[in-house]
């Protein structure tokens, strides 16, 4: 008789942060770093979390509802939870990388957010049979950008999620992860005593015959080869920033080429900059602040939901996205205005932990801290929650960019700086 042991560990997590910690386990220590990512001293990247922790619940003890549902639909796709997969370029943390995450969502009902620096290619991941946004920053001339998007277009991608809020902040207080230009033998040997600690990720990549593929596989040329991540790099950072004019020409672009499928702008903070988002074509906007990955300082993103909503959320799909951990932080960010949420690193921690049924383990993980909080608070669906289902304390809300058209009805700190 084999004799199981008893001490194995679940695969199964039960909570994003316990994810978070086998993911820390198992990744060497600079593709961990990569993943948490922050920039400067990382203020932004702190409060997205915290801020969720200064929301509160005021549940019902009875009445409560046995008929709930959670099912809603963004940019036209419906989804059986308010949880999108935000686009992160998975470089390295599972040798499936971006394939195994469309999997997960497609088997849990959701869409995939595949971004531009990604490390598997637009084909492939929509080969997975995954309803995929894809994701573009703004970079390569005009004709580049359109053959990008041509090429997302006819791999069959069901919308484009442009992300602009990028400034190139260099340097973390708790220092950078070191990244190669390229995994060749070389650099193999220089990082072993990084990865040798971690036979575990080493025995995925081995295992499928990979190493890890620090390429971007959708920004080669047609025909060509995919560029490096550095190269890619290169070339975003020796664009010229986009202008409003720019914004309305790529949302009327991908109009144009894919027949009317979405645009959403991503990385929107501002009052002012989402009603020029509408102004510029776009059918949706995700409130964010990347992460926290951007300009340091930024507030909490669920900070800039309820202003943001207020003002165009009849007009446009408003998601938001930055600290979502659990079910409630969905619940929170959906009562304060947003259609739904999308999720960054708490994929990447389940990726990293147990590959695609670790990502289907964050989002059922999310699914059933959704559902709780839809009982305790007496809800039978989305529709249904307001703010005053949240205990929300003064001056929790950021108004940012506020026109001065808006000023009076915006009862909140407000700023029309910048
Ligand atoms: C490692 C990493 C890589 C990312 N890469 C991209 C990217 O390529 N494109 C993009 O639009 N956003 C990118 N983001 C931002 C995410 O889409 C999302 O806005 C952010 O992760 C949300 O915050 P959360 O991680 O707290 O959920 C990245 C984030 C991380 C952590």
């Amino acid at each position: 008789m084999k004799l199981e042991n008893p001490w194995k560990q679940n695969p199964w997590f039960e909570s994003v942060a316990v994810a978070q910690q086998r993911a820390r386990k198992r990744l060497p220590a600079p593709v961990y770093g990569a993943l948490v990512a922050g920039s400067e001293r990382g203020q932004t990247v702190a409060d997205n979390q915290a801020a969720f922790a200064e929301l509160g619940v005021a549940p019902h003890v009875a009445g409560l509802r046995a008929d709930r549902v959670m099912g809603t639909s963004v940019m036209g796709q419906e989804i059986s939870l308010p949880v999108l997969i935000s686009p992160t370029g998975v470089q390295a943390v599972h040798p499936d990388g971006e394939v195994a995450v469309a999997r997960a969502a497609a088997s849990r009902g959701t869409v995939m957010g595949l971004s531009n620096f990604a490390s598997k290619s637009v084909e492939e991941v929509i080969a997975t049979g995954a309803r995929t946004f894809f994701q573009m920053y703004w970079t390569g001339d005009r004709d580049v950008v359109v053959q990008r998007m041509q090429r997302a277009h006819v791999a069959g991608a069901l919308g484009l999620i442009a992300t602009l809020d990028w400034s190139f902040s260099m340097g973390r207080d708790w220092g950078s992860p070191e990244i190669p230009e390229k995994v060749d033998l070389k650099t193999m040997v220089r990082m072993a005593p990084k990865v040798a600690t971690k036979p575990r990720w080493l025995w995925e990549f081995g295992r499928t015959g990979q190493i890890p593929d620090l390429t971007a596989p959708n920004l080669a040329p047609p025909g060509g080869e995919a560029p490096t991540f550095f190269s890619a790099y290169y070339e975003w950072m020796t664009t010229p920033p986009p202008s409003w004019d720019d914004v309305a020409w790529m949302s009327d672009q991908w109009a144009q080429i894919s027949g009317g499928k979405p645009f959403m702008l991503k990385g929107v903070c501002r009052i002012d900059d989402a009603l020029r988002a509408r102004d510029a074509g776009a059918q949706a906007i995700s409130v964010s602040n990347h992460g926290g990955n951007n300009l340091d300082g930024t507030p909490a993103a669920i900070r800039m939901v309820k202003p943001i909503a207020d003002a165009v959320g009849g007009d446009l799909d408003v998601v938001m996205d930055g600290g979502i951990r659990r079910g409630s932080d969905v619940v929170k960010a959906v009562a304060l205005g947003a259609r739904a949420v999308m999720i960054g690193r708490a994929y990447l921690w389940g990726l990293a932990a147990n590959g695609e049924q670790g990502v289907g383990n964050v989002l059922d993980v999310l699914r059933s801290g959704i559902d709780s909080a839809l009982l305790g608070l007496g809800v039978a669906s989305l529709e249904e929650l307001t703010p005053e289902h949240l205990l929300v304390p003064e001056g929790f809300h950021r108004a940012l960019g506020v026109p001065p058209a808006h000023v009076a009805s915006v009862p909140v700190a407000a700023t029309t700086a910048g």
